[in-house]
C-alpha cells in the first residue's frame, strides 16, 4: 500500500488489534482488513490451537479454562516487536489486565461492539465455544450475560469502538480508516 505522505505503508508503524465478543467478526473483518493493508493476519484462537495441536475446544475440556487463557497469553506475549500486523484476538483476552497492556502496546486496540441479538444470529448454535456452553439460557440470552461482564474491560481495553452490527464491508471500510489514520486515529471510531 502506497502512503500518499510519502510512506511505504498508508496505514502507518501501529498494528490493528480487533477485541470483542465471540459473533462480532474479528476473524471475518481481520482477514479483509489484512488483504486491504496488505499486512499479515494473526489470529490467536489459531496461533493457540496451532502451539497445542488441538482445538481451543479440546484445550478447555483436558486443561480447563484456566489452560487455554494462560496459552493465550503466551501467545500475546511474543506479538511485541513485530512489524505492524492485523491481530484478531479471542473474546476473552480482554480479561487479564496483562494481555490488555501487551495488546495496547503492541497497536491500536479496536473494539468491535457487537450487539447480542446479532452475535447469536451469527453463531448459530454457539456450542462450539466453550464459555457458551458451560452457561445456561438461550444463547441470546448468554452472550447477553457475558456481555454484561464483559463491558467495562473491553472499553478499558479499547482505543476505538466500532458498531460491528452491520454488514462486513462497512465494518472493514471503518478499520481501513482507522489504520489509514493511524498517526491520529480520532476520526475513524469512536472513543469506547
Ligand atoms: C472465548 C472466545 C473464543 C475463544 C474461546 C474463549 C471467550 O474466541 O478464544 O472459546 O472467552 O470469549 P472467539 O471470540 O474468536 O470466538
Amino acid at each position: 500500500m502506497t502512503d500518499p505522505q510519502g510512506g511505504p505503508d498508508a496505514a502507518g508503524d501501529r498494528s490493528i488489534v480487533l477485541v470483542g465478543m465471540m459473533g462480532s467478526g474479528k476473524t471475518a473483518a481481520g482477514r479483509l482488513l489484512a488483504r486491504r493493508l496488505n499486512r499479515d493476519l494473526l489470529d490467536l484462537d489459531a496461533l493457540v490451537e496451532a502451539r497445542a495441536g488441538r482445538c481451543v475446544a479440546a484445550i478447555f475440556a483436558e486443561e480447563g479454562e484456566q489452560g487455554f487463557r494462560a496459552r493465550e497469553a503466551a501467545v500475546l506475549s511474543e506479538l511485541t516487536g513485530r512489524p505492524p500486523v492485523v491481530v484478531a484476538c479471542g473474546g476473552g483476552v480482554i480479561l487479564d489486565p496483562a494481555n490488555v497492556a501487551a495488546l495496547r502496546a503492541c497497536g491500536t486496540v479496536v473494539w468491535l461492539q457487537v450487539s447480542p441479538t446479532v452475535a447469536a444470529g451469527r453463531l448459530g448454535a454457539g456450542e462450539d465455544r466453550p464459555v457458551l456452553a458451560a452457561m445456561s439460557g438461550s444463547l441470546e440470552e448468554r452472550l447477553s450475560t457475558l456481555m454484561a461482564q464483559r463491558a467495562q474491560a473491553y472499553r478499558a481495553a479499547a482505543h476505538l469502538v466500532v458498531d460491528a452490527d452491520g454488514p462486513l464491508r462497512d465494518v472493514v471500510e471503518r478499520l481501513v480508516s482507522i489504520a489509514t489514520a493511524a498517526a491520529a486515529p480520532a476520526g475513524a471510531g469512536s472513543r469506547p
